[in-house]
């Protein structure tokens, strides 16, 4: 399959930078536990794991329409996403997506909100989170907070879209209030990538 057959693209995410960057540090992706969480018809993890064979990747989406989406209306791209599908549309989506994981044995697909999904895992489990959830800000920051519990020291955070809405920006200064947490400016585009970084307690 070509990713022009791919029927469910939202956003083209440029993934590569960060599995690139991956690459460049020699890091045993073999062995990353990672998520995409809002991933619709997961079409960034489809590239993702055209790179890289995480040893458990969960494709993680609400699939049904969400209130908190309201504020969308003027959201450019999102809005076909968040503002006009019907449950029923979801449903198909959720299907597809199913079915074009169903080859891979290191993939989990899970219908389900982020945040539960994410409160059932104990804190530090995942080394990479990637989040395309696109809530109003508020709601994005607390969720980001529950990513930033999940994610393992030296475990990476990311999200899309970067500059060309201002949705992860408040986000993004949030987790970069925590000590631990660094941007890697190495990663250019309409994507981040924040690492979690180990903290010596030690003394
Ligand atoms: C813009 S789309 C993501 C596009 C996707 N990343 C891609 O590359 O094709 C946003 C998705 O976030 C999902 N979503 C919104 N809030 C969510 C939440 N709290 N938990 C899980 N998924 C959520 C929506 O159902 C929607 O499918």
């Amino acid at each position: 399959m070509k990713y022009t057959d791919y029927k469910y693209k939202a956003t083209k995410v440029p993934i590569k930078n960060i599995t690139n960057y991956f690459k460049d540090l020699n890091l045993n992706t073999n062995n990353f536990i990672t998520a995409d969480i809002g991933a619709f018809g997961g079409y960034t993890s489809y590239q993702m794991l055209e790179e890289i064979t995480p040893k458990m990747h969960y494709i993680v989406d609400s699939y049904e329409f969400y209130d908190k989406w309201t504020h969308l209306k003027n959201f450019g791209e999102w809005k076909n996403v968040g503002g006009k599908l019907t449950n029923n549309d979801f449903n198909n989506v959720y299907l597809y997506t199913k079915s074009i994981f169903n080859k891979y044995n290191n993939v989990t697909i899970v219908k389900s909100y982020a945040e539960d999904f994410l409160k059932k895992f104990d804190d530090e489990s995942f080394d990479f989170i990637f989040s395309g959830i696109n809530v109003e800000p508020k709601l994005l920051c607390d969720i980001m907070r529950i990513v930033y519990k999940k994610i393992k020291r030296n475990g990476y955070i990311s999200g899309y879209p970067y500059k060309s809405s201002s949705t992860y920006h408040e986000s993004i200064k949030d987790l970069l209030g925590f000590k631990d947490v660094k941007k890697v400016s190495k990663v250019k585009g309409n994507i981040f990538l924040l690492k979690k970084e180990d903290i010596d307690d030690s003394y």
